[in-house]
């Protein structure tokens, strides 16, 4: 059982770090320079892959939790909102993506703006609980 555990959680920290690396990239990728459809097709590869890697990371999170009969601490609590927060904001992004049209450049630079606060909140907050993880212990 004490295998199962520290297996799960190294996997569950490693899906943690692909999780931010996805969100630093997202940062980076998305922009201003970017055509209509170079947007598009950045969006459509990432946003699925980000929605993946967040599933990844509660399952295995409820994987320990369950070995853990479900003791759940402080730092829990906190990484299930982190966790929530991150794909409320992931949904509400695609919502914009949806609405997008090409000629309307106002409405893009808007999604731009959107998407670049909301991963580098994904960012923080991810960092954060990290920190705040290994603190609260
Ligand atoms: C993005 C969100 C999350 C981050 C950044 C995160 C981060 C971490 C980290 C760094 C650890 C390792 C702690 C250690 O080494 O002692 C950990 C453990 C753990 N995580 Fe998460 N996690 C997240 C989401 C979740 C979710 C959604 C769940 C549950 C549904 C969860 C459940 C757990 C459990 C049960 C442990 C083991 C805690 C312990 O025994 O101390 N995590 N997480």
């Amino acid at each position: 059982m004490d295998e199962t555990f520290k297996l799960t959680m190294y996997l569950h920290i490693v899906l943690v770090g692909i999780v931010l690396i996805l969100a630093i990239l997202n940062y980076f990728l998305i922009n201003n320079s970017l055509d209509y459809d170079t947007l598009r097709k950045k969006v459509r590869t990432i946003l699925p892959i980000y929605y993946l890697f967040l599933a990844t990371v509660i399952f295995t999170g409820l994987v320990l939790l369950g070995i853990a009969k479900f003791n759940i601490s402080q730092s829990v609590i906190f990484m299930i909102i982190v966790w929530f927060v991150l794909l409320l904001t992931t949904i509400k992004r695609y919502k914009k993506f949806k609405s997008l049209k090409r000629d309307d450049k106002r409405r893009i630079g808007r999604f731009i703006k959107f998407t670049k606060r909301k991963h580098l909140i994904d960012i923080i907050f991810i960092l954060v609980t990290i920190v705040l993880v290994y603190v609260v212990k």
